[in-house]
């Protein structure tokens, strides 16, 4: 039973204030929970509240911390915490608009995990096990971005992200040594070649570079300098965040502008001459004609994950599995809110035989909530930055721990990429 909810302002990996929740239980057991924030977010995300004004340069939530302390708690306090589908409920309620607005899905998403935590250690499970049951099994597969162009980046390369995949190691610890191991041999590229090692705000390295082909040649070569096989040790995986590209109808790239159509060709060549297995957001978040030929086109060969396109959100989710638009979808928990609405979107998904990569988002906390959340629903994959930075490795190190606790749990490897 919920005796004590509160929150309280602290900073995220940008230094911008986010909320971290308290949960208190009658039993004695008590749990945190932090909330992330996004940079490049998709117009039909649930709002993240922030105060304006002076403070913090008007991004302090003392306004989402008041919403928590003084018109969520009083409702909860009392009530079952393992209850989660009732509290989320509850939640929704309170907020009372579509894109949960007035109390903030920040303030929401504070609550509804740290409930969550709470009823975990309530009954001394670890979340993974509390929230899965006997089902989970999966260690998922990492998908590490090491490289950046885009918005992430003032350089010539238009893809937002480029993460490197190894699917092909036979646990979940040899799958982060050859992360890490890539990651540190294109570092070492890098500064053969005089250019930048700076990393962004996950951990990739945002080299001034001459186009997307040379990004994705100097990740081939940093794979091979490992001493690993592209596409058979490890692979790649490419965010494009189409959005940012998305001028009234068309895609800018560098000084060409592209139709949709011409862009599924620019993929289409890219795939066949890069070991590319996912290709998230390729095209922007309200372009469903173009997302259906982009399906049509590539999705018997990769995994097409809709970002903005789908924003965690079910009904979102309905729309692109009636008009068959992807085949996968990215799972941000505080792009809709509440866990309820997140383990919703998850099972609509899987019912179908799509994948869901479940989502750091670029502003982190050291809150590992995700990492349970991939095992628990045996999604298979994890996108969560670099193997550098701690707000990034936070997440890693819980799944190389959970690994060594739990010696039941199997390493998803290239199952997680077929369909
Ligand atoms: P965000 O970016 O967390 O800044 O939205 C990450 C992404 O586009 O996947
Ligand atoms: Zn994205």
């Amino acid at each position: 039973t919920i005796r004590q909810i509160q929150a309280v302002e602290i900073l995220d990996s940008r230094g911008n204030p986010t909320v971290a929740v308290r949960v208190g239980l009658e039993d004695g057991t008590e749990a945190w929970a932090r909330v992330p924030s996004g940079a490049s977010t998709g117009a039909h995300e649930a709002v993240e509240v922030r105060d304006g004004g002076r403070r913090y340069g008007g991004k302090g939530v003392l306004n989402v911390i008041r919403h928590v302390n003084d018109v969520i708690a009083p409702v909860l306090l009392g009530q079952a915490a393992h209850h989660q589908d009732g509290i989320d409920q509850q939640l929704l309620e309170l907020d009372g608009t579509q894109q949960k607005s007035r109390l903030g899905a920040n303030a929401l998403l504070g609550v509804s995990m740290a409930v969550m935590h709470a009823a975990a250690a309530s009954f001394q499970q670890p979340l993974y096990r509390y929230l899965g049951g006997v089902q989970a099994r999966t260690l998922p597969v990492p998908l590490l971005n090491v490289l950046n162009g885009g918005a992430h980046a003032d350089n010539n390369v238009d893809i937002q992200e480029f993460m490197i995949v190894p699917a092909g190691a036979g646990t979940f610890s040899e799958a982060m040594q050859m992360a890490s191991e890539t990651y540190h041999a294109l570092k070492g590229l890098l500064k053969e070649r005089g250019l930048r090692t700076a990393v962004g705000d996950e951990g990739g390295f945002a080299p001034d570079l001459n186009g997307d082909r040379e990004a994705l040649d100097l990740l081939v070569e940093a794979i091979q300098r490992a001493g690993l096989r592209p596409g058979e040790d490890v692979a790649l995986a490419l965010d494009v965040a189409a959005n940012e590209l998305y001028h009234q109808g068309s895609y800018r790239l560098g000084d060409e502008t592209k139709s949709a159509d011409a862009l599924i060709a620019w993929y289409q060549e890219l795939i066949k001459a890069y070991p590319i297995v996912s290709l998230e957001d390729g095209l922007s978040e309200d372009d469903w004609d173009g997302w259906k030929h982009l399906n049509q086109a590539l999705g018997q060969q990769i995994q097409l994950v809709g970002d903005d396109l789908f924003v965690t959100n079910p009904s979102r989710i309905q729309r692109g599995l009636d008009e068959d638009v992807a085949n996968a979808v990215l799972i941000k928990l505080n792009q809709i809110g509440t866990v309820s609405e997140t383990l919703e979107a998850m099972r609509m998904t899987a019912r179908r035989g799509w994948r869901a990569v479940v989502s750091h988002r670029s502003g982190e906390t050291e809150d590992t909530t995700i990492a349970d959340l991939t095992v628990a629903t045996n999604s298979g994959q994890i996108k969560t930055g670099a193997p550098a930075r701690s707000e990034r490795v936070a997440k890693y190190n819980r799944l190389l721990m959970i690994e060594a606790q739990d010696t039941g749990l199997e390493f998803a490897g290239w199952e997680a990429f077929r369909r």
